[in-house]
């Protein structure tokens, strides 16, 4: 190495979406694997507003495997980046570079370091499933890198799986599923994508950021403690059906109705047929068995705060008050809320009303305050903080003492909208690592 013609730096870019989970993974039957005790289910944001763009490169100079999370060197060693690795370096192929004709054959492969760097465009581990974006990410940009081709279908999802479970669901767009499979290997748990983006345009989405501070729980412990000690868990995952180890660890057997797996079926319908009034439901019990789940786990794990109650009550008032749901709302690992509302129209209310209750502080400009798409808030009718002040109570808080309005309770919100899966970003200018230094930009 080191010499003229080995000073070559090849590299690629992706971006990949964060998704949010409307029946819940929690619990696992193989943790080395990252295999589920149950399957779940997700909804794909939209990657211009919530991803994670990522840029992988090789050279014969590299002298290791290096990262950089959001502009600084972490390890790369932890099991689940080595595993990611490894898995994409078995199935690389012949890859020719296109601006010098040079062909790095099957077998160089393990043994060129790989350069990750990668960002995300929202706050990492603040319950937005930004582990989910980074490992997708990682494993469609390495697929780009080293040319590999997917034998099944399905295969990189079962890869980036091993980085994250939560990561399998986000290589696609639209509507996608985690089928939790049966095989010990984990070949078959894989994720398949339900419908497209465009199969349901009219859903909007709306994130309340409660919290953009680290969770204290990470997800991976949580579950862990939940699979050893909820009851309830066992109950909705039906786990004694899956997974031996899993049946010893608890002593108690539970009631045989199973809960996840029907919802699958219920929620895969509710997609499918568009039907916005079973989606909500679903969705809505799902968050909250999920809650209490973590608080039937012992000790107790709390990811809800206040405020999160405060979201939950909002929209529960407003379904009741209209006679069928308009919003439904999830919770991952973290207090901030994320919202469905049936259409535009119901957006541009939820807005309204998210303003109403949530108020920016004083010295936030409301551009600060309401990120992404943009129109809902034009919708809305709302250009400052003035126009805030004028809205009125909607007519289902009518009546209710103390409605505390807090400013800056929220600490701003995200509208988006059912997205695309990953994809390559092919400008120059998009790289993270620069071309000659072969470090991060
Ligand atoms: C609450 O995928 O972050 O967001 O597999 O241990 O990396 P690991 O966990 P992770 O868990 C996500 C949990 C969840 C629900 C969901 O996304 O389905």
């Amino acid at each position: 190495m080191g010499n003229e013609e080995e000073t070559w730096v090849v590299m690629k870019t992706a971006r990949a979406p964060s998704n949010i989970a409307v029946i819940k993974y929690w619990g696992k039957r193989d943790e080395k694997l990252i295999l589920p005790i149950n399957s779940s289910i997700s909804v794909t944001l939209d990657p211009e507003h919530l991803s994670a763009t990522t840029t992988v490169a090789a050279s014969p100079a590299f002298e290791k495997d290096r990262l950089w999370l959001n502009g600084k060197e972490v390890s790369v060693e932890g099991v689940r980046y080595k595993n990611c690795l490894r898995e994409m370096r078995a199935r690389a192929t012949d890859v020719v570079i296109e601006s010098s004709g040079k062909v790095i054959r099957k077998e160089d492969w393990n043994s060129l370091h790989i350069h990750i760097a990668s960002e995300n465009n929202f706050p990492t581990a603040a319950g937005l499933a930004s582990s989910a974006a980074g490992f997708a990410c990682l494993v469609y940009a390495l697929a780009q890198l080293m040319g590999v081709q997917e034998k099944y279908e399905g295969e990189l999802t079962a890869i980036a799986r091993l980085g994250s479970g939560s990561a399998c669901r986000s290589l696609y767009g639209g509507f996608v599923e985690w089928k939790m499979g049966q095989e010990i290997d984990g070949t078959d748990s894989i994720a398949v994508q339900l419908a497209e983006e465009s199969h349901w345009k009219d859903l909007v989405i709306i994130i309340a950021v409660v919290s953009s501070r680290q969770k204290e729980t990470s997800s991976t412990s949580g579950m862990q403690e939940s699979v050893k000690t909820s009851p309830l868990l066992k109950y909705r995952a039906e786990m004694e059906k899956y997974d031996e180890s899993v049946r010893k660890m608890q002593s108690n057997r539970v009631l045989m109705e199973e809960v996840v797996p029907k919802r699958i079926v219920q929620m895969e319908k509710a997609i499918k047929s568009m039907n916005f009034t079973e989606f909500a439901k679903i969705t809505c019990a799902d968050s909250n068995q999920f809650h209490a789940t973590c608080l039937d786990t012992s000790p107790p794990i709390f990811y809800l705060n206040d405020t999160s109650r405060k979201l939950i009550g909002l929209v529960e008032r407003w379904n009741r008050h209209a006679g069928e749901p308009q919003v439904a709302y999830t919770f991952d690992a973290g207090p901030n809320a994320v919202m469905f509302a049936k259409n535009k129209e119901v957006a541009a209310q939820l807005l309204q009303r998210l303003l109403y209750q949530f108020p920016p502080s004083a010295d936030t400009d409301i551009s600060r305050y309401v990120h992404g798409d943009q129109s809902i808030l034009e919708s809305a009718g709302v250009n400052s903080l003035k126009d805030i002040d004028s809205l009125s109570a909607p007519a289902e808080v009518a009546g209710i003492p103390n409605l505390q309005r807090i400013p800056g309770e929220v600490d701003y919100l995200i509208c988006t909208n059912v997205g695309k899966g990953a994809y390559v970003l092919g400008e120059q200018g998009a790289n993270l690592i620069d071309p000659v230094s072969g470090l991060l930009k």
